[in-house]
């Protein structure tokens, strides 16, 4: 494992996935967490984050120097550059003029582990404000700007690398070669983490946590589930039993697609538990956001519990102990419920914070470490069809999150239709690949005045949310064809009754999130 320790930026997820994309497993830590219990990890290597302090703040976080001489490889970016130059004994002047953005990097002469094989120029994206002016004792200075005579060192005896710059974000044009020369030759790692790799151990994981014990699998028709259950298939074929649950709260046609596209590709045994009643009416009321994710995260639940009971009854209560519970929680999930690395709460997903606190079963969350993108080649790598791997993501809680105000069974048909005709209009203009999905959003409360024949409508706006997104971390919104958008736009208002404006949503992730609850 390398570890990022994350202090404070929004860089540290991004760093993580640059680490996994050299193919090696990366995950984030806060940097409150102690240095020895970093250590008790065991990590093969460790990258510093930037953060948004200066290290002359006074409530700048701070990092215990004794990770240096751990004989672990360190990687201090901008930030942590600035940490690991002052902890070992360099000068960080307070310069009180700002570096931001794009910016030339003059590569020294002299060999160098980081920049090997790299242009003595090089574009770089920085932005601080205090500056590294001499590095510590025994350091190599390896690259400066214009502003800043100390932009990057190193001690390769000591294996301790550090960087002024951010050299995950794309704007650094060689950034990734320079995290992977700190990985490959700084840390001397190989490139061993593959979708493979992580086949053989979650399927290894797997077997070893339900042992000869069942499973049930909550599928919804996206890609997690699908993955999820596929890789629990693979790992105890037949204990496991995958329970589709139409909460009502679907899109146009999705049980029917479910039914088709997976069960036909994988072979496992489902049951479809029809409880839109039960979902509905135990929303009645509810129009907080978080108080429908918690309810519809407790109704799903109470659904699997019946249905284990089923399960128990028509295997003749031959004391086939139905005790997991499979889902696919993603890693981006963890991080945004809070449960990650003391990241704020974002929103309950229904599967991580939304979970009642009285369940039963223990869960089974295979994909808990991972991107969707990583999701997806694991899809790959067990052979599910492009028709799931790719799909779009749909979150759990359904329609349900995208009315906003009180759901009810009116205001789902009304939704249902607004997105099924802007879905049906995206796939026939070939966007769905550049778009990473299109929630489409029911103002149920708010209403406006409008014109339609020859008479005065009084209806609701549905808002369009197209996206474009590498991992749902951030997103910014899709430029999509104004002829696309005027089709959808004319389609929804002539053909969706209750409906009368459509409206775009040209927020990016910050400061929206995706879906609108
Ligand atoms: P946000 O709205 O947090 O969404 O920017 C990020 C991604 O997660 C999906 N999403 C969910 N998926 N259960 C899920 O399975 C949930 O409770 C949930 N909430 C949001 C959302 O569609 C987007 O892809």
């Amino acid at each position: 494992t390398v570890l990022v320790v994350d202090f404070g930026a929004q860089y540290a997820q991004l760093i993580a996935r640059r680490v996994r994309e050299a193919r090696i497993y990366s995950e984030v830590v806060p940097s409150t967490m102690p240095v020895e219990e970093m250590l008790a990890r065991d990590p093969k290597a460790v990258i510093l984050s930037g953060g948004p302090s200066s290290v002359y703040a006074e409530d700048a976080p701070s990092l215990d120097g004794s990770l240096f001489d751990a004989g672990v490889p360190v990687l201090g970016l901008c930030y942590g550059f600035q940490l690991m130059a002052q902890a070992l004994g360099g000068t960080v002047d307070n310069t009180g003029s700002r570096e931001y953005g794009r910016t030339d990097l003059s590569v020294s002469k002299g060999a160098s582990t980081l920049f090997e094989g790299t242009p003595s120029h090089q574009q770089v994206w920085m932005s601080h404000g205090d500056a590294c002016s001499a590095a510590p004792e025994g350091f190599t200075v390896t690259a400066s700007t214009d502003m800043v005579p100390v932009a990057a060192f190193e001690h390769d005896g000591r294996r301790l690398y550090g960087v002024q710059y951010h050299p995950e974000v794309m704007h650094s044009t060689h950034g990734q070669q320079v995290l992977e020369h700190f990985l490959y030759r700084g840390a001397g790692l190989s490139p061993t983490w593959t979708t493979a790799s992580i086949v053989d151990e979650q399927v290894a994981a797997i077997r070893e946590q339900v042992g000869s014990k069942r499973a049930i699998c909550g599928l919804s028709g996206g890609v997690d589930s699908a993955v999820a259950a596929a890789l629990v298939h693979k790992a105890v074929g037949t204990q496991l039993t995958c329970v589709y649950v139409d909460h009502g709260l679907m899109r146009k046609g999705e049980t029917e697609q479910v039914e088709k596209d997976f069960v036909a590709a994988t072979g496992v045994q489902l049951k479809v538990v029809d409880a839109a009643d039960r979902f509905i009416s135990a929303l009645a009321g509810a129009s907080d956001p978080e108080q429908k994710r918690k309810i519809i995260g407790r109704e799903f639940i109470r659904v699997f519990e019946q249905a284990q009971a089923e399960l128990v009854a028509e295997a003749g209560a031959a004391g086939e102990d139905v005790a997991f519970l499979v889902q696919g929680t993603l890693y981006p999930d963890v991080v945004e419920s809070g449960g990650g690395t003391g990241a704020a709460n974002i929103k309950s997903h229904h599967n991580v914070g939304g979970l009642p606190e009285d369940l039963e079963f223990e869960l089974v969350e295979p994909l808990r470490k991972l991107f969707k993108d990583e999701v997806r080649m694991v899809g790959q790598e067990l052979g599910l069809p492009e028709e799931i791997v790719q799909r779009q993501p749909f979150p759990g809680p359904g329609l349900g999150i995208r009315i906003i105000g009180e759901v009810t069974r009116e205001r789902l048909d009304v939704l249902r239709e607004a997105d099924a005709i802007a879905r049906e209009e995206l796939t026939a203009a070939g966007l769905d690949r550049d778009i990473w999905q299109c929630p489409v959003v029911l103002l149920a409360d708010i209403r406006s005045v409008g014109v339609q024949g020859d008479g005065r409508t009084y209806g609701h706006p549905v808002v369009l949310r197209p996206v474009s997104s590498e991992d749902a971390m951030t997103a910014d919104w899709s430029r999509l064809p104004y002829d696309v958008l005027a089709r959808v736009s004319t389609r929804i208002t002539n053909e969706v009754s209750g409906v009368n404006r459509v409206a775009l949503d040209i927020t990016s992730k910050p400061p929206g999130t995706i879906e609108w609850e």
